[in-house]
């Protein structure tokens, strides 16, 4: 009779959709790199299915699913949401685990996957026929109906405006723009921001001009980190799943350091 008592008491946990709802939330957008391909050798082939212990599953970290409830967050994080790309280990899992590491009283993570495989910085522009710019922001408004607050957008996004001339002398005042509506979109005019700075491209020479953009953009409450030099991928696009794990690492740390992030919630 208990252990019937204690079956039905499992089952009922099993069956009752769990209240999950966090109380800090970051929004991932970008392209591939955000995305993440750790362990996707060349573009769209076998994800190798090796999620090392900094990526791994903690009841501490959710994500906003596609059809926008939280659930466990699980690698490939953005599987959902870049669907037409094979997805494999990102900075996402490595930054929330990081963050909890060095601030166990930090609370539940939520982290919102939005990051598109190939995406150029105008296929994010407001009011684009993608509507990934629209999806980023409806997502982040979902993200909050369960309370928790938004404590940054996380933006890793450059290598397909490296393979035009006029895409890469753009890039600045394009990106800015960007930063600046989902600012205003979110009614967030002080949303912190941490971007990262490219690591690879498709020419050298426009990789360097959005590089030189992305380090030099002069926004408040804005900080770049330099995947620069990181491991990458056979296909010398992708950074490779230790190298995901050090930018998830250098992220955690640059939003610790910002003035009121951590400390004084
Ligand atoms: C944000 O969510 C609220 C409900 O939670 C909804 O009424 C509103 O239309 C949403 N706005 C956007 C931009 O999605
Ligand atoms: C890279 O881009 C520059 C500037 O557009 C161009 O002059 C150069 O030929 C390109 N390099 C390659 C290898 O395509
Ligand atoms: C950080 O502090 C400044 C000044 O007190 C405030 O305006 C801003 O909203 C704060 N940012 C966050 C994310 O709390």
């Amino acid at each position: 009779m208990f252990l019937f008592f204690i079956f039905v008491c499992f089952l009922a946990a099993c069956v009752e959709p769990q209240e999950l709802s966090p109380e800090n939330i970051f929004l991932l957008g970008g392209q591939s790199n955000m995305a993440g391909r750790g362990g996707v050798p060349k573009v769209n082939g076998h994800w190798n299915k090796k999620v090392p212990t900094e990526s791994s599953p903690n009841p501490s970290i959710l994500q906003l699913s596609l059809h926008k409830t939280w659930v466990v967050a699980h690698e490939p994080l953005h599987e959902e949401i870049d669907k037409y790309k094979t997805c494999g280990v990102g900075p996402g899992m490595p930054f929330a685990h990081e963050v909890l590491a060095k601030d166990p009283n930090f609370g539940v993570i939520g982290l919102v996957p939005c990051a598109i495989g190939g995406t150029k910085i105008t296929d994010w522009a407001k009011g684009s026929s993608t509507g990934h710019y629209k999806q980023l922001v409806e997502r982040a408004n979902a993200s909050l109906k369960s309370g928790g607050k938004i404590k940054a957008l996380l933006w890793y996004q450059g290598e397909s405006d490296t393979q035009q001339q006029t895409d890469a002398r753009f890039y600045k005042r394009r990106l800015k723009r960007l930063f600046t509506n989902i600012r205003a979109d979110l009614n967030s005019p002080n949303l912190q921001i941490i971007q990262v700075a490219l690591a690879s491209g498709y020419n050298n020479t426009l990789k360097e001009i959005v590089r030189a953009a992305q380090l030099g953009i002069d926004l408040p409450d804005l900080q770049t980190v330099d995947a620069k030099g990181l491991p990458l991928e056979q296909d010398h696009l992708h950074l490779s799943t230790a190298a995901q794990v050090q930018v998830g690492k250098m992220l955690a740390n640059a939003f610790l350091q910002f003035p009121n992030c951590s400390g004084l919630r």
